[in-house]
């Protein structure tokens, strides 16, 4: 059984689970997903959290053999959403002189989720506070909903190693990373604005404080274990979490019903590119990742909704869609619109109320109406909206 040695006395013993459809029941992993966790030798002995309960088997038999018989001191748990805490009970069980290290506010939810009382056994930290293991210190740091309310990350002062919870992580599995062509990015992309997206000023919080700090190595809850160019991957979270737009580009998302919509949409995506370099991404709502699609909405500085009238309102993916990237606090950038009706298009006035309610949004003119079909004219009300978003 391999088990990565990180540094000389940190080692990886977290699980790939290549068997889950949805993570967190939403979300596709076409790689499979990683639950990481760590453990640290030294005169004490700390496990850095534990892996989802659907990966029991496979992580004891890790820790079992990075552990040799010795004895854990100290369990530190970053957080307990079930995909990292669903053996803590386990560990607690078995290993009843191992001490809990925790936030104040995982006391609680711990109770919660997994009926468990281990209040006389856990040490609860708070900002600031150190812990020594021997040679290694652990400072621990509060990031209040970076997922969630009780998380908290670590700094492993000696080799400077940030435990970073659920920030920096990313869709995927450790084994099949060699398949992302697209490397780190992509998925730790969807991964931030599908799952920490809303809570962008809270990571803002928590990058300050890591910029204090000298950090050599970043030990997610997720995904790979950054060993070098960490400017590279703080930066990016800095720009996702401030809701800048990572590229210039044009986003356009569509719905249809008939295919007419698609048409107006893919006639745009063509205009486009004659008229530009510009970077255009397309997705049908209809087929393609919803969740990719919100991550392209951040990613890119302009988009392009492009919808029909259904029942009186706006066909319900697209509906569905804003109403993600509303959750999501979608905000400065430059929205163009499309609609299309046959009796009584009303799709345009609901899209663009929807995105007056949020922050530094634009409205692009014009606003293009589809009259069932695209005609000629449809084709000079695309290109003039093309002529706005090329600027
Ligand atoms: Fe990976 Fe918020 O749990």
């Amino acid at each position: 059984m391999e088990i990565t040695q990180i540094t000389n006395g940190i080692r990886y013993i977290g699980v790939d689970d290549l068997d889950l459809d949805l993570f967190e029941g939403q979300y596709e992993i076409p790689l499979g997903m990683s639950y990481n966790s760590y453990l640290i030798e030294d005169d004490k002995i700390a496990i850095m959290d534990t892996v989802d309960a659907r990966k029991t088997d496979e992580w004891i038999a890790k820790l079992d053999s990075a552990l040799a018989g010795r004895t854990p001191d100290y369990l530190i748990i970053h957080h307990v959403e079930p995909d990292h805490a669903g053996n803590i009970k386990y560990i607690m069980d078995r290993f009843p002189n191992c001490v809990g290290v925790c936030s104040q506010k995982a006391v609680g939810l711990m109770k919660r989720f997994f009926d468990v009382d281990f209040e006389d056994r856990l040490q609860t930290v708070k900002e600031g506070d150190t812990l020594s293991l021997g040679e290694r210190t652990l400072q621990f740091m509060m990031a209040p909903m970076v997922h969630w309310p009780e998380v908290m990350v670590s700094y492993e002062q000696k080799d400077k190693v940030l435990f970073s919870a659920d920030a920096f992580g990313k869709f995927g599995a450790l084994s099949r990373e060699e398949e992302d062509e697209e490397g780190w990015s992509c998925e730790a992309r969807r991964y931030y604005f599908n799952i920490c997206g809303k809570y962008g000023n809270m990571v803002q919080g928590l990058l300050k404080k890591v910029a204090q700090l000298d950090v050599k190595i970043i030990c997610s809850l997720h995904g790979s274990v950054l060993t070098e160019n960490l400017d590279y991957y703080i930066g990016l979270y800095d720009t996702w979490s401030k809701y800048e737009p990572e590229n210039e580009g044009i986003f356009i998302a569509y719905s249809s019903l008939h295919g007419n919509t698609e048409k107006a949409a893919l006639t745009l995506a063509s205009i486009i590119k004659e008229m530009s370099d510009i970077k255009v991404s397309v997705a049908d709502l209809r087929h393609d990742d919803m969740h990719e699609a919100i991550e392209d909405a951040f990613r890119y500085d302009r988009m392009v909704v492009a919808a029909p009238t259904y029942d009186g309102g706006l066909m319900p993916i697209m509906e569905d869609f804003i109403s993600h990237l509303k959750i999501k606090m979608y905000q400065n950038r430059k929205v163009g619109i499309i609609e299309n009706g046959s009796w009584a298009p009303v799709a345009g006035k609901k899209m663009r109320e929807a995105f007056e309610t949020m922050k530094n949004v634009t409205i692009l003119e014009p606003m293009v109406t589809v009259e069932s079909t695209v005609k000629p004219n449809t084709v000079e009300a695309l290109k003039e909206l093309a002529k706005t978003l090329v600027g």
